[in-house]
């Protein structure tokens, strides 16, 4: 951690409320006391390959592995070497052997009010048209798929299908501007693009095609665009590119229902997600086959304890690492029956979310605190008009929750009943890390708690000592833990393991630990600000400022934001001569808006002479943060022209 750093020390929370699991929830769970987690976990940690091997056992092999765990060439670890599966294989054939043929795998909402069921057998007919239809446009194993699409069951079908053949996908959040689409696609060479004609979003329809052609234009590499046809009964419009472009429906409609599984090497790619990281460009995460799996499947089983009747859902988009691993493969490697919905929460009104649990009698609800604080702001009215008694289980993911939300969630969500799952994990780390069990951990408001099974968690000061509060350390590797970044070995030693020699994990967080070795994540310790629950480089809005002619220099920090968790603010210099204007103000929130998308606009832009900077020039990033949180800035003699920091804190705290 810089000097420059976020403060995680200092935002020690003094919450002591505990809540012991619901005694009716404990009594059906699979871990229903701490003793239980606790011999559970000491197992798990004594022998890790044991216990992540007879968890394997659960799933569908075709070769069995001749070595669970790998560190020769440490950190790039193998899990289950030797091994061949098919991931697609193991949600779908193996649910069909197991009795759930006639379940419903997939309960679909659309923004407009249409819905869609599809059974387990649905599913897997669809998956494997859909492999099918790709493998005829020539793509299989090793081949580079990015999914532009919303919400709609042929995301998960195609996402899917590529699993099944071995194709790597690449899903792309259908908030994503067309700059950004490109240069995924570009970093990792896609073959294919499957998107659709637009999608539903607050009852307007948002062009996706459009902008995949923009995207595409002068890419080489990719050869066949497959577009799913949202609009009924016409289609939105958009336009077709002979020879490139394909109707999902038109090739997929003749295909053969059965696809042979692609027999996948333990460690074979199965897909890269774009995330943000500290410089100016996205990394692409990549998770392999076998380790991934098993990590899925065994975390959705505890941690949400799913149960065969159970209505799952979680809100998030299958563009982010949570819908990927706790929408679909987690829930379907499990026989679950899970929820997916396309649209907003405030479509037509604010009361959708509550609509849909009613609906389908949702009993698992897994969302993140942004929504929670939103949910707060349009007032209890809002839940309490639905019957929500079904809700046994709730979660919450993608960033800290504050106290007040959790309490909120508790009592008004949960009828103070429901146990809540506070879960800390990364894209990078395939699944959930440190989380309550439901039915066994008693729970705090804003703590992760304790760790899963296999994990070995510490906090660490700069040197590698032990801490109650510092930086978050994971010491094993664990089977869902990131092979690499696409393309680049080096980021990927240099931003996980080059801190503390490489003997932990190092995942960019604060946290501290409690007397009762309980978890609490503080926030970033590095230039990432999570924006209602997304990653955002602080860097990469930095890269977008300065490829204006007229910007001279920024610096973009993250904020305390009441519903958002954390908020954007530029600080920006103009070069000689350039006049700070209400026409340029705007002129900078569309390129950010066009290079990475309208989720990443910053909440202020602010103009300044100058920048506070040390005398060798480096820009004082904590102080930017100590000026907007309204703090006492101390001694600022060190600054090269310490008068700076009033001309920003007038223009800060103007209006
Ligand atoms: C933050 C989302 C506090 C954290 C699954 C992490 C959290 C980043 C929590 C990863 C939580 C996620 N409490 N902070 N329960 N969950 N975070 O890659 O800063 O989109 O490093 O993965 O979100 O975000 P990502």
């Amino acid at each position: 951690m810089s000097d420059d750093s976020p403060e995680v020390f200092e935002s020690v929370s003094h919450e002591n409320r505990t809540f012991p699991p619901d005694a009716t929830f404990a009594e059906h769970a699979r871990i229903a006391s701490m003793e239980a987690y606790e011999a559970e976990y000491r197992r798990s940690l004594a022998d890790p390959e044991a216990y992540w091997a007879e968890v394997a056992e659960n799933l569908k092999w075709y070769r069995r592995w001749d070595r669970v765990l790998n560190e020769e060439e440490k950190p790039f670890f193998k899990w289950f070497e030797g091994a061949q599966t098919n991931l697609a294989a193991n949600c779908l054939d193996r649910n069909l052997e197991n009795g759930n043929r006639n379940k419903a795998a997939l309960l679909w909402e659309g923004e407009p009010g249409d819905d869609r069921v599809l059974t387990y057998f649905d599913l897997y007919r669809e998956v494997n048209r859909c492999a099918n239809a790709l493998r005829q446009l020539g793509i299989g194993k090793g081949d580079r798929v990015a999914l532009y699409l919303p919400m709609i069951p042929e995301l998960a079908i195609a996402t899917l299908a590529c699993a099944r053949i071995g194709a790597i996908h690449t899903v792309i959040f259908a908030g994503f501007s067309a700059n950004s689409i490109r240069d995924r696609v570009l970093d990792c060479e896609a073959r294919c693009v499957i998107t659709s004609d637009g999608g539903w979003r607050r009852g307007q329809v948002l062009g996706l095609k459009d902008i995949v052609d923009e995207a595409l234009d002068g890419v080489e590499s990719v050869s066949e665009v497959v577009v799913v046809q949202r609009g009924r009964p016409e289609p939105f419009p958009c336009t077709m590119r002979e020879g490139r472009d394909h109707w999902y429906h038109e090739i997929v409609r003749s295909q053969p229902i059965h696809c042979e599984p692609e027999r996948l090497d333990a460690e074979d790619m199965l897909f890269l997600l774009y995330t943000s990281g500290t410089t100016g460009k996205p990394k692409g995460i990549i998770h392999t086959q076998a380790g991934y799996m098993v990590y899925a499947y065994q975390t959705t089983k505890y941690i949400f304890d799913l149960q065969p009747e159970d209505v799952y859902w979680c809100t998030a988009d299958i563009g982010w690492i949570t819908g990927h691993t706790y929408i679909l493969y987690g829930p379907l490697l499990n026989g679950a029956t899970a929820v997916m919905y396309e649209g907003a929460p405030n479509a037509p009104d604010n009361g959708r979310f509550w609509d849909i649990v009613q609906k389908y009698g949702v009993s698992i609800f897994y969302t993140a605190p942004t929504a929670i604080r939103a949910f707060m702001k349009w007032g209890d009215h809002w839940p309490n008009g639905y019957d929500l008694s079904t809700l046994r289980l709730l979660g919450t993911v993608g960033e800290p929750i504050n106290p007040e939300a959790w309490m909120w969630y508790h009592e008004v969500i949960g009828k103070s009943r429901c146990p809540i799952v506070d879960t800390w994990w990364q894209t990078e780390t395939g699944g959930v890390l440190i989380s309550p069990l439901p039915g066994a951990t008693p729970t705090k408001p804003g703590s992760a708690t304790r760790p899963f099974f296999g994990v070995d968690a510490a906090i660490l000061n700069e040197e590698g000592g032990e801490e109650r509060a510092g930086i978050l350390a994971i010491r094993k590797p664990w089977p869902g833990i990131l092979r690499g970044i696409y393309g680049d070995p080096q980021r990927f030693k240099d931003t996980y393991w080059c801190k503390w020699g490489g003997a932990y994990y190092f995942p960019g967080d604060g946290a501290r630990i409690d007397e009762d070795s309980y978890v609490w994540i503080l926030g970033r310790v590095d230039d990432v600000v999570n924006v209602s629950g997304h990653r955002i480089g602080t860097a990469e809005l930095e890269s977008v400022f300065i490829e204006n002619t007229k910007v001279a220099e920024s610096a973009v920090i993250g904020v305390p934001h009441e519903i958002k968790g954390q908020g954007l603010v530029a600080f920006v210099t103009l070069k000689e001569g350039v006049e700070a204007t209400d026409e340029l103000n705007r002129e900078l929130r569309e390129m950010v808006a066009s290079d990475i998308g309208k989720f990443a606009l910053p909440e202020r832009i602010l103009f300044s002479s100058d920048l506070p900077k040390t005398r060798s020039g480096k820009i004082m990033r904590r102080l930017l943060r100590d000026i907007a949180e309204g703090k006492e800035l101390g001694n600022v003699t060190t600054l090269a022209d310490p008068s700076i920091v009033e001309e920003l804190q007038q223009k800060y705290w103007a209006k």
